[in-house]
């Protein structure tokens, strides 16, 4: 069976404890999409895990784990990673494989992000790690690959310092190096999952233009990215906060008030942990839009929601929802395409009494407070998706299962 897991916002969701939780019973874990600008948090045995581009399935002594053909990879990172995993008891080698098809990231093309980031009619506020840089150039078809490094007619066109850059890392990559299209189908009958970066409202073409990041971080990007077909894909994971957040520029219709709700957002910040993993920005804070997460189910097909931080909310009184914007005085349902247009957007709220209550550590769906039922089953009425999996804390087993995972 084959499993993609996404973020159904602009990114952060919590995919990486999720993609943990899951890889429990999953052989594989490919990352489909991103590079060094995911920050993916896993927590497991007290012990904190920060991923940027290792998979989140890393932490289980005994799963393969695939950087896929839609990353983006600086292998300087990638062995940096690898080496504070090894510092924390975590033995990496032989099974972290990495697509032939993969791009590379150049050292010079993080110079390159923020100088572009400097002359952009639109700055984006990027993590300045070359990532877009890194996509252009692939789209340019000017890019190098990881299997090119061992094509004697690239290696001659590569610069000094890049031959230098990768020398170090190319007889641990040549033992790494896999195609992703030929492992798939040998490992047909296994359970595999596909793991996004970023989030579906930042995805390059779904997302909100030109505020987005370059690759592709909606569920069809682990097909692009990770080789497997568009038939292939068994269900649809989509990770979403019981609020949303935003690293970077760009529209938010559901951001908190600094002044009016500033007391509402520093709390959600704080107990949220809404901190960037990769710059340590604080994150931009607001109310669970509606309206762009049932944009997301449509266009990624999610079969099963995700929620996760519901616990964040247990102290509030009152918990408002989006669920329509009123653009130019017309009331608007459908996630408009036009920056302008969202960024003029005013949200229409319902809102709903607050639990008061600490819900985290509950296993149980029926064992949550009333009222959070009614939040979560408010979400599913709205967006026509099942909750299927609840997360109430950031160790591995602070989730509620509410369907059998690998059985359809
Ligand atoms: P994970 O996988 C949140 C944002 C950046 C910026 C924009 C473009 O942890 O959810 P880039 O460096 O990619 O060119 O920046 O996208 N961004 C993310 N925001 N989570 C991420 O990844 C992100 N990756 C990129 O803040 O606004
Ligand atoms: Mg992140």
């Amino acid at each position: 069976m084959n499993l993609v897991v996404i973020g159904a916002q602009w990114g952060d969701e919590g995919k990486g404890k999720i993609v943990d939780y899951l890889a429990g019973s999953a052989s594989v874990v490919t990352r489909f999409s991103g590079g060094a600008n995911a920050g993916h948090t896993i927590v497991s045995g007290g012990i904190t895990y920060k991923l940027h581009l290792v998979p989140s399935g890393i932490v289980y002594p005994d799963k393969t784990v695939i950087l896929g053909t839609g990353m983006v990879i600086d292998v300087e990172s990638l062995f940096a990673e690898l080496h504070t995993l090894e510092e924390q008891g975590i033995s990496w080698k032989g099974r972290v494989l990495i697509s032939e098809r993969a791009h590379l990231v150049f050292p010079t093309y993080k110079q390159k992000d923020l100088e572009m980031e400097k002359h952009r009619r639109n700055p984006i506020g990027t993590t300045g790690r070359g990532i877009g840089i890194a996509y252009a150039q692939k789209a340019d078809r000017d890019g190098v690959r990881c299997c090119d490094l061992f094509n004697p007619a690239v290696w001659k066109t590569l610069k000094d310092e890049e031959k230098a850059f990768v020398e170090p890392y190319m007889d641990l990559l040549k033992e790494m190096i896999v195609d992703p299209v030929s492992y798939m189908a040998a490992h047909k009958d296994e359970n595999k999952l596909f793991e996004g970066a970023q989030g579906a409202l930042l995805d390059i073409d779904t997302g909100t233009y030109p505020y987005v990041s370059s690759g592709y971080s909606i569920a069809s990007g682990a097909c692009a990215g990770g080789g497997i077909g568009a038939l292939d894909i068994d269900a649809v994971y989509g990770v979403f906060k019981a609020y949303n957040t935003r690293v970077g520029n760009g529209p938010f219709p559901t951001e908190f008030d600094h002044d009016a709700e500033g007391e509402l957002e520093n709390m959600v910040r704080v107990t949220g942990r809404e901190f960037g993993v990769t710059t340590g920005r604080p994150r931009r804070c607001g109310y669970l839009d509606l309206v762009a997460l049932k944009y997301s189910c449509r266009a990624n097909s999610i079969s099963d929601l995700v929620l996760t931080h519901l616990d964040i909310y247990d102290d509030m009184e009152e918990i408002k929802v989006c669920t329509a914007y009123e653009i130019g005085g017309k009331v608007v349902t459908d996630f408009p395409a036009r920056v302008d247009l969202l960024e003029s957007a005013k949200p229409i709220y319902q809102t709903f009494k607050g639990w008061k209550k600490n819900i985290s550590g509950t296993k149980k769906f029926e064992d949550l407070p009333q009222k959070a039922q009614e939040y979560v089953e408010f979400i599913e009425q709205y967006t026509g998706t099942p909750v299927t999996i609840i997360s109430v804390g950031y160790e591995r087993d602070d989730t509620m299962i509410r369907k059998p995972v690998w059985t359809r």
